[in-house]
């Protein structure tokens, strides 16, 4: 990773007076189609690039028909990603041609992780795409765009300048395109050390990189102001998270949540995703001390046996992994757990395989993700001899699926008949129904439900839990000013 531009100018001047209505006047507009795959962090970067944009002309559009530049902002993390980008742009391919054949130029671009990963790559399978820009880079948008404007013929920009970008971005100010509702997220690290053997993320998105205490106190703040109501910090391994507060001091993840709890309206703060290994003492302590701090966590464990792990380059055990669970637990008892599991893993035998279920047997997730091991190019599990074949993953995964959704079950029914805090954040079916997050992030549908309670929280007494959701009614509306 280079830090050579931290001594950079951003190219994306802070401060008042970036509305996009503040535009050279006789500017055309011009419209930006912006397409997310994967992961939280894209769906941030893509509202980021979006409000990156703005200032420049550019509005956001909900189709790829309306638009003079489209954005494929991408994710590698699984199988096949970068051939579904490939498959996309060959539509958006013919879309060029036909606006060609009126007259008319459209633009495209792919950012994110595969864009990374490809590289030039991309334009020579690609020719259609202008602009091939990876996860660190993409504040400098407005300006490859200006290049391509003057004719340049295609830019590929996958540098690693991260200390850059975040602080080159938009003031929080002007965060228009974030504040759409009841729940935001909010960016606070970035990039990996870990080098899971499994995993492309340190390659992708680079080392780890942690943004400011002051920053991200300034943007959860204007957040509150516009009306959200539950911030989910994101980062790729979030709980390494070690920012430098206004003094200079060190600050962990733990530090920072409890700074975030002062801000006013601000009620839910959230996290994801974690490493077991950074799972420190002031983060438990957070759980047991910050009301504010809901009571779920994902964090990821991949496999239950050791030897799997060790292959994992996981830097933990399935005993480490318990003990932290018990102590957690121990400081916040009704914590909701969720993690992350790969089967099929090279090398795994039934037996391996069968460590994970007793581990999840053990631990007994609210909820919970599980993938098929997929060998990822340029990671040392991908050159691995003994890879599985697929009946095998196929079959493993759906043994520990049943375990998981048992489980998962198990749990939201367990809820029946408690009275819990719902933020609703989404209009249900029909004409009344809101939907919203219990505290451990379970989606609670309520019908009847009053529409002033829309991005509002209120007691909901819960009536029943089912696979992947929980219904309840109204019992007391909660008063809240902004
Ligand atoms: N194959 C399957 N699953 C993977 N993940 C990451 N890389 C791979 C891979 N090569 C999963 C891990 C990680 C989650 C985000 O995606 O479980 O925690
Ligand atoms: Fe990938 Fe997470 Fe491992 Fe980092 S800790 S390498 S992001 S799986």
């Amino acid at each position: 990773m280079s830090d050579t531009s931290a001594s950079e100018q951003p190219t994306q001047p802070e401060g008042p007076g970036l509305e996009s209505s503040d535009r050279p006047a006789g500017a055309p507009a011009r419209k930006i189609f912006i397409k997310t795959y994967g992961c939280q962090m894209n769906v941030y970067d893509s509202a980021r690039m979006a409000d990156v944009m703005a200032p420049n002309g550019y509005a956001e559009v909900e189709t790829p028909e309306e638009a003079d530049f489209i954005l494929l902002n991408t994710c590698h993390i699984r199988e096949k990603a970068a051939e579904k980008v490939y498959s996309e742009l060959g539509r958006l391919r013919r879309l060029k041609e036909e606006r060609a054949a009126k007259g008319e130029r459209l633009m495209i671009g792919v950012a994110g992780c595969v864009a990374q990963a490809e590289g030039e790559e991309m334009r020579r399978r690609a020719p259609a795409v202008d602009l091939v820009v990876g996860p660190q880079t993409y504040h400098r948008l407005p300006e490859y765009v200006a290049r391509l404007d003057n004719g340049s013929p295609g830019i590929v920009e996958t540098e690693f300048p991260v200390e850059a970008k975040f602080e080159s971005l938009p003031m929080a100010e002007k965060r228009k395109t974030l504040a759409r509702g009841a729940t935001a997220f909010l960016t606070v690290q970035e990039g990996c050390d870990k080098f899971c053997a499994f995993c492309v993320v340190p390659y992708t998105r680079g080392g780890e990189y942690s943004r400011p205490v002051t920053r991200l106190l300034g943007e959860a703040e204007a957040l509150a102001q516009a009306g959200v109501r539950e911030v989910t910090l994101l980062g790729q391994n979030v709980n390494a998270y070690h920012g430098e507060d206004d003094a200079g001091r060190d600050t962990t993840l733990g530090g920072l949540i409890r700074r975030l709890a002062e801000i006013p309206g601000l009620e839910r703060i959230r996290y994801t995703t974690s490493h077991p290994r950074d799972m420190d003492d002031e983060l438990i302590a957070a759980h047991a001390e910050v009301d504010k701090l809901m009571p779920y966590l994902h964090l990821p464990v991949q496999a239950g046996s050791d030897r799997i792990l060790k292959a994992m380059n996981r830097k933990h055990t399935a005993e480490s992994y318990l003990r932290l669970i018990e102590r957690i637990r121990a400081a916040r008892p009704d914590i909701a757990m969720s993690g992350d599991f790969i089967v099929g893993f090279p090398g795994e035998t039934e037996e391996d395989f069968q460590a994970t279920l007793d581990l999840v047997s053990e631990v007994k997730y609210a909820q919970a993700y599980s993938f098929k091991y997929s060998p990822r190019p340029g990671t040392p599990a991908a050159t691995e001899e003994d890879q599985l074949a697929e009946e095998v993953k196929s079959e493993r995964l759906q043994r520990l699926q049943a375990l998981l959704n048992e489980q998962q079950l198990a749990f939201n029914r367990a809820c029946a008949g408690r009275v819990m805090p719902v933020l609703f954040d989404r209009r249900g079916r029909g004409d009344a129904q809101l939907v919203g997050r219990s505290p451990y992030l379970q989606s609670v549908h309520v019908d009847e439900a009053p529409e002033e309670l829309f991005g509002r929280l209120a007691e909901v007494v819960i009536d029943e839990g089912h696979a992947n959701s929980l219904r309840g009614r109204i019992v007391e509306k909660a008063v809240q000013t902004a």
